[in-house]
């Protein structure tokens, strides 16, 4: 036969060999089919120039191609298709995490517009019945008030009417005895009539109007029409972290105890540039080994942010920027940090998170045991609880710390959205706010208190309000929303008020447990009334308040109406200085305990601010300290975050 060209051949091919449909399709997919098929006398040859099988009569028209041998063609053909498979079975699981990524995005994007809707619903209600109590306090004010000006002038018209009356019947009677003739008989009428019309002459009568006519309403609603019209704005942007950049000297290295800065640029999904605010952002500087977040995230309201960061010891660390949960470009960066140059540390030896200098405690050196030689003790670590992860008993970042009076320890475990309750002996035993969209979902509850009811207060940091569980856990109530920009350490005080910490807006609040504000002060700056960028309080027995400003570098000690009483502490290394001091707690004796956060040590001093001693941490070093408390046994418990653990501590008082 003679040869046609390939197509009509393979055409006709199938025509013929419908019994080897099968077997013929899969080798024709891949060119193993010998385009001869319906001679079926196969050659057992692989033409490789040309990828098809051969059979006895096209073996002629393939004499100068390199052949192999079918068998060893069908084999690596299967081992190709086989990899193909392996490539494109392995999209699978991406393709299967974006989408669960991609539907859990739109799961709480639906959690959120259904909790939006519930709040829109009650915040008009609340204004609702607002208007409506106003609406009947006026009617109420009308009532009243017209009641009593009406009452004064129907009392004057009841008069003149009576004077009216009694005039005109007297006169009647006066004119008709007038008009009979006079006798001895009418005299004594007449008598009578006269006393009677000299009375009338005399009587006074109100002629003057006693009260006027006014009853006007005022009411300014333009400025209200305005505020109503212009209430609420939902905030969102269209981020997207994969088109997210960020730049700037800190993303890569940084110099310990200075600040560094990175900016961040969102971007849409095109990568448009966003103009607008409000995105979520985090950000984490770590090593490998532990956390440490201190910075802050500003956001300039025009798509851009800036990320400004202090580190406290050299080394190499990763620096982790995510938007909505999701890493940025490039993220997380390889950061090194670094000492000062050399020729600026002539005075600086160590790192300052390892420098212990004159730790020694003002208790040890009048003479007790401890400080014997021959007997060494440990250092003044009871025990630690935790190590980094998601579960029970384990932390992420955690950042405030509170004790109770019925001997629980309280840990604002920031990252993994929670609140976890230990016993004084650091025994597991609740926790809650865990994930999920409950009304009581904390986003990043830094603080912690516990107020003498029992119920349970924690700042979010995220949420920008302050949440207040009862002692079981349960959600009960939010204060300050719409109120906190950034709220990061709360307190109770002597009368059962909450003191909020905003760490944003520089500003220390003082709420009652309903909600109602009752004072607040501060700013942000480095004035005496002012934070550069407070953390965390304490009350004392005087009920001042104690407030660590992390940024200035001092504690500052306030009265509840805000006049600063004293104030303590400088940049530095030594006694009383401090590297950003975060966690505060008061003793029964008034003296002061302090996290000095880059200094990463915990100093106690007096009520006058004189430093007395440091608690001995130098056998198991902290990293970055946070939150500090003083347990009802008299313990120092110590959020230690960077090792993502808590720490507890012999305190002699
Ligand atoms: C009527 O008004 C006059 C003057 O205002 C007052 O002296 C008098 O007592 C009033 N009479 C009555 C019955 O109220
Ligand atoms: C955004 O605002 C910051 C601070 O005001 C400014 O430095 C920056 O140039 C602005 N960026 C853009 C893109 O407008
Ligand atoms: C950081 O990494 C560099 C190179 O990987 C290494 O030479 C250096 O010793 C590291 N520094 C620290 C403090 O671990
Ligand atoms: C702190 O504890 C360590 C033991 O871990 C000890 O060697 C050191 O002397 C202690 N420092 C003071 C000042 O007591
Ligand atoms: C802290 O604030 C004081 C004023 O209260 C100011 O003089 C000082 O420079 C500030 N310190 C730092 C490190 O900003």
């Amino acid at each position: 036969t003679s040869h046609p060209d390939s197509f009509h051949t393979s055409t006709h091919c199938f025509e013929r060999a419908n019994r080897l449909y099968y077997f013929s399709f899969a080798l024709f997919v891949f060119n193993l089919f010998c385009l001869h098929i319906t001679c079926l006398q196969v050659a057992d040859l692989y033409c490789s120039a040309c990828e098809c099988a051969l059979c006895e009569d096209c073996l002629p028209a393939h004499e100068d191609h390199p052949k192999v041998a079918l068998i060893q063609a069908l084999e690596q053909h299967r081992s190709r298709l086989q990899e193909r498979l392996g490539a494109v079975q392995n999209r699978l699981p991406q393709i299967s995490d974006a989408l669960s990524l991609v539907s859990e995005i739109l799961q709480q994007l639906n959690n959120q517009r259904a909790s939006i809707e519930e709040d829109i619903q009650s915040s008009f209600e609340d204004l609702h019945k607002q208007l409506d109590v106003r609406k009947s306090v006026l009617l109420m004010e009308l009532e009243v008030t017209y009641g009593l000006k009406q009452k004064v002038l129907q009392a004057q018209i009841d008069n003149l009417t009576r004077g009216d009356g009694d005039i005109t019947t007297t006169c009647t009677q006066t004119e008709e005895a007038l008009a009979e003739e006079a006798s001895v008989a009418t005299l004594e009428v007449e008598h009578e009539l006269e006393e009677r019309l000299k009375e009338l002459a005399i009587l006074r009568m109100p002629c003057q109007p006693e009260e006027n006519d006014q009853l006007d309403l005022v009411m300014e609603t333009d400025g209200l029409r305005k505020s109503i019209h212009n209430l609420g704005t939902i905030v969102t942007t269209s981020a997207v972290a994969s088109q997210s950049e960020a730049m700037g000297t800190g993303l890569e290295q940084c110099i310990v105890g200075h600040p560094a800065s990175v900016t961040i640029v969102t971007r849409d999904k095109s990568g448009g540039a966003c103009k607008t605010g409000n995105a979520i952002l985090s950000a984490e500087v770590f090593t490998p080994d532990g956390s440490i977040v201190d910075g802050e995230i500003l956001d300039h309201k025009n798509g851009t942010y800036e990320f400004i960061y202090t580190v406290p010891k050299e080394g190499n660390f990763s620096l982790a920027l995510r938007l909505y949960d999701q890493h940025i470009k490039g993220s997380p960066f390889k950061l090194t940090v670094s000492k000062v140059s050399p020729s600026t540390t002539t005075r600086r030896g160590k790192s300052p998170g390892q420098k212990k200098k004159g730790s020694k405690r003002a208790s040890s050196a009048l003479g007790t045991p401890r400080r014997k030689t021959q007997n060494p003790i440990e250092d003044d670590l009871i025990f630690k609880i935790g190590t980094k992860g998601r579960n029970k008993g384990e932390f992420t970042n955690l950042q405030g710390v509170a004790a109770s009076s019925s001997g629980r320890i309280l840990i604002a475990d920031s990252n993994n959205q929670c609140v976890q309750i230990f016993s004084n002996e650091g025994e597991f035993k609740s926790r809650f706010g865990v994930r999920g969209r409950s009304p009581g979902q904390l986003q990043r509850p830094t603080g912690v208190a516990v107020h003498p009811s029992g119920d349970i207060i924690i700042a979010d940091y995220d949420n920008k309000w302050v949440s207040i569980f009862t002692c079981e856990g349960k959600f009960k109530a939010k204060l300050g929303s719409g109120r906190l920009m950034g709220p990061k350490g709360v307190s109770v005080d002597q009368n059962g008020h909450v003191i909020v910490v905003d760490n944003k807006a520089c500003t220390v609040f003082i709420f009652q447990l309903t909600g109602k504000l009752i004072a607040k002060f501060g700013s942000r700056g480095n004035g005496d009334k002012q934070f550069a960028g407070p953390h965390f309080a304490a009350v004392n027995k005087n009920n001042e308040i104690i407030v660590t400003d992390f940024h200035n570098h001092s504690v500052k000690v306030f009265t509840t109406e805000g006049e600063l009483v004293l104030k303590f502490g400088s940049n530095g290394e030594g006694n009383g200085q401090f590297n950003a001091p975060t966690g505060v707690a008061v003793d029964v004796n008034g003296n002061i305990i302090v996290a000095d956060w880059g200094n990463s040590r915990i100093q106690v001093f007096d009520g006058s601010g004189s430093f007395l001693s440091y608690i001995n941490t130098s056998a198991d070093p902290l990293y970055g300290p946070q939150g500090l408390a003083l347990t009802s046994d008299g313990h120092v418990v110590v959020a230690d975050s960077g090792n993502h653990c808590f720490k507890v501590y012999r305190y002699l008082q």
